[in-house]
């Protein structure tokens, strides 16, 4: 339905109608209907995605495979928590996307340690693990924390051991080319270390040139992905291998839940990627949904949620010469509704969607 249409409708309607109070006593939107709370009217960004209605699946640019597979379950009917796991799981299992799962930058110790944190709108109960070690899938983990404890997060050994007791498989998580790319960050770290690099070495390894360590950024690739189903009910899941070469044992915004991603049935969910630090230092997917809460659209409350990081980041090494941010971030938001946005700190960033007809990449509005 058109925003503008829909305004109109809701203008003859008795706001009290409109809105129902639900057995929390939060105020409650009707499946599909317009978010018009706290009295500030909806603006028209004027992007296609803050117009669509209806169920929606959003993730981040590498989850194209992850909105189609949650989109096909959730036409058959089910739950959007076990469909967007199940989506993600997929980029999970690929080795190629060394950012989260399978395949994973692991961290200074050359360990991969994932990060994961799920939400189900319906219940408003969310699972989470931490620092996990030797499984494949932290969102899966995550997902039987919210399922099967009264907890919302685990971390470290105690994840891994919950994990086994659930039956999962322990692996090795460090893929060949990742093991080489750590081996390559090892080398380059300082030519003062017993590590040598590609200049330094008198024989030159046959398995790669580690002078391209320098073209190996630091990496804080994740996966997070929405989903609303045609009973209006919402889903979160984000999940990453995080920070690549992080110290061990540190955790990103991917498990925090308000930060790496945060549902609210009654009004949308929403998630971030990028650094995690100013994501959780801001409440970033919380906030994010606390915007579409007063009324701004999908876009509108990521790029107002990023203006906030950015007038935040007060540390000179976190800065360019002009003051902006240096890395990024970006925030993806799903309204009750159906319509969708996402924005960029910086650059031209991809997101996917599948909005019920077609599965493809977006591009964001970005801050900088
Ligand atoms: N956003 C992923 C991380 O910082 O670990």
């Amino acid at each position: 339905m058109h925003l503008c249409h829909t305004v109109r409708t809701m203008n003859t309607l008795n706001r009290r109608s409109f809105l129902a109070v639900s057995s929390t006593g939060l105020l409650t939107l009707p499946a599909f209907s317009m978010p018009h709370l706290l009295g500030q009217p909806l603006k028209d960004p004027g992007t296609a995605g803050d117009n669509h209605r209806g169920p929606c699946v959003i993730a981040s640019g590498n989850g194209l495979a992850a909105t189609d597979k949650a989109m096909s379950l959730i036409n058959k009917g089910m739950d959007p928590v076990d469909a967007v796991v199940a989506g993600v799981s997929l980029v999970e299992d690929d080795p190629n996307d060394m950012s989260v799962g399978f395949g994973g930058l692991p961290n200074e110790r050359g360990v991969v340690q994932l990060d994961s944190s799920v939400m189900h709108g319906p219940t408003h109960k969310a699972g989470a693990v931490g620092a996990l070690e030797d499984i494949r899938s932290a969102a899966r983990v995550a997902l039987d924390v919210l399922k099967k404890t009264d907890h919302v997060m685990i971390v470290g050994q105690g994840a891994r051991d919950f994990a086994l007791a659930q039956g999962f498989e322990p692996q090795n998580m460090l893929t060949d080319k990742a093991r080489q790319a750590w081996l390559r960050w090892k080398a380059n770290l300082s030519p003062n270390d017993d590590w040598l690099d590609d200049i330094q070495r008198d024989i030159k390894d046959p398995a790669g040139d580690l002078s391209l360590a320098s073209t190996i950024p630091f990496t804080w690739g994740t996966i997070n992905c929405s989903g609303l189903d045609s009973n209006g009910n919402l889903a979160s899941v984000t999940t990453t291998s995080g920070l690549s070469y992080k110290i061990p044992g540190r955790v990103g915004d991917s498990p925090i839940v308000g930060a790496g991603m945060f549902c609210d049935n009654d009004i949308g969910a929403a998630g971030a990627t990028g650094r995690g630090e100013a994501v959780i230092q801001n409440c970033g997917a919380f906030s994010v949904v606390q915007h579409m809460a007063s009324g701004k659209s999908p876009t509108e409350a990521c790029l107002a949620v990023l203006k906030r990081i950015a007038s935040r980041t007060r540390q000179k090494r976190l800065l360019n010469a002009r003051g902006q941010p240096n890395f990024n971030v970006m925030l993806y938001a799903l309204r009750k509704d159906g319509a969708f946005g996402a924005a960029a700190m910086r650059g031209k960033r991809t997101f996917a969607v599948h909005d019920g007809k077609q599965n493809t990449l977006h591009t964001a509005p970005s801050l900088y």
